[in-house]
């Protein structure tokens, strides 16, 4: 595991950024699996200046996203598909064909998670995935469970899920109570792991993610048994250690 600290938020995006650029240098036609959330905002930013420089391509590149909310239609605010087009995909020349997340509104929820799961297999698996992480310990919405969950899947979100999230919609909203998540072991089959964490409210998941025991009540902990991931992140989420 490789692990950079950053000075502050910004420094972590664009440290974050230039390793994705990196990697569509190396393989431009790659396969990068996206997150969501506030993180990863100044990543997607930083990745979008870097296009319009006319230093990055993402034409050949192919993305595959996390997750996203059941009962969330892509054209709602709230999606993450709404979410991915609006800081990363109408900004820059993704094909619009290349990229891909769960249909949170197919409510056949086991045909949904096969097809998602033998989408990503027959694209030949992430290259790179980058991650967030919950302040419980949640990579994806693999949330804190019994085990660890191999393949794409519908999860019920935990009540730390939905006070984290909930400030993203509109208080007379329904919060969408499950979504579809990538797998662990989805997660894990990715060649290369680039997860980033900001925050003194993420320090001491962040701490148990890295040093503690490898737990599926931890799920990000399982990262540790990965054998090419590298951990950005910014001063505010070391500052228990
Ligand atoms: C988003 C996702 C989640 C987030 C995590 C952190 O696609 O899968 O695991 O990465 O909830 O969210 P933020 O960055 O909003 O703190």
């Amino acid at each position: 595991m490789q692990f950079i600290m950053a000075e502050d938020y910004e420094e972590l995006s664009r440290r974050a950024a230039n390793l994705i650029a990196a990697q569509i240098w190396m393989k431009p036609d790659c396969v990068l699996g996206l997150a969501t959330g506030s993180t990863p905002v100044g990543v997607y930013r930083r990745l979008v200046t870097l296009y319009r420089k006319g230093e990055l391509d993402f034409s050949a590149v192919t993305t595959v996203n996390l997750d996203e909310y059941q009962g969330l239609p892509a054209e709602h605010k709230q999606s993450y598909a709404y979410f991915m087009h609006q800081q990363l995909f109408d900004l820059v020349n993704l094909r619009p064909d290349h990229t891909h997340l769960p249909d949170g509104m197919n409510p056949e929820t086991e045909e949904e998670c096969a097809d998602y799961e033998a989408l990503i297999q027959s694209l030949g698996g992430q290259d790179l995935q980058l991650l967030g992480l919950g302040h419980n310990g949640h990579i994806g919405f693999n949330e804190p469970s019994d085990r660890f969950c191999p393949y794409t899947h519908a999860v019920q979100l935990t009540e730390r899920t939905i006070r984290a999230n909930r400030r993203f919609f509109d208080p007379e909203e329904t919060f969408p109570g499950w979504a579809y998540t990538m797998g662990i072991g989805t997660i894990l089959r990715s060649r290369k792991i680039l997860l980033i964490v900001s925050g003194t409210e993420k320090a001491d998941i962040l701490r148990q993610v890295l040093y503690g025991p490898v737990t599926p009540q931890v799920p990000g902990s399982i990262l540790q048994l990965h054998p090419d991931v590298t951990v950005v992140a910014d001063s505010a989420a070391c500052a228990c250690w």
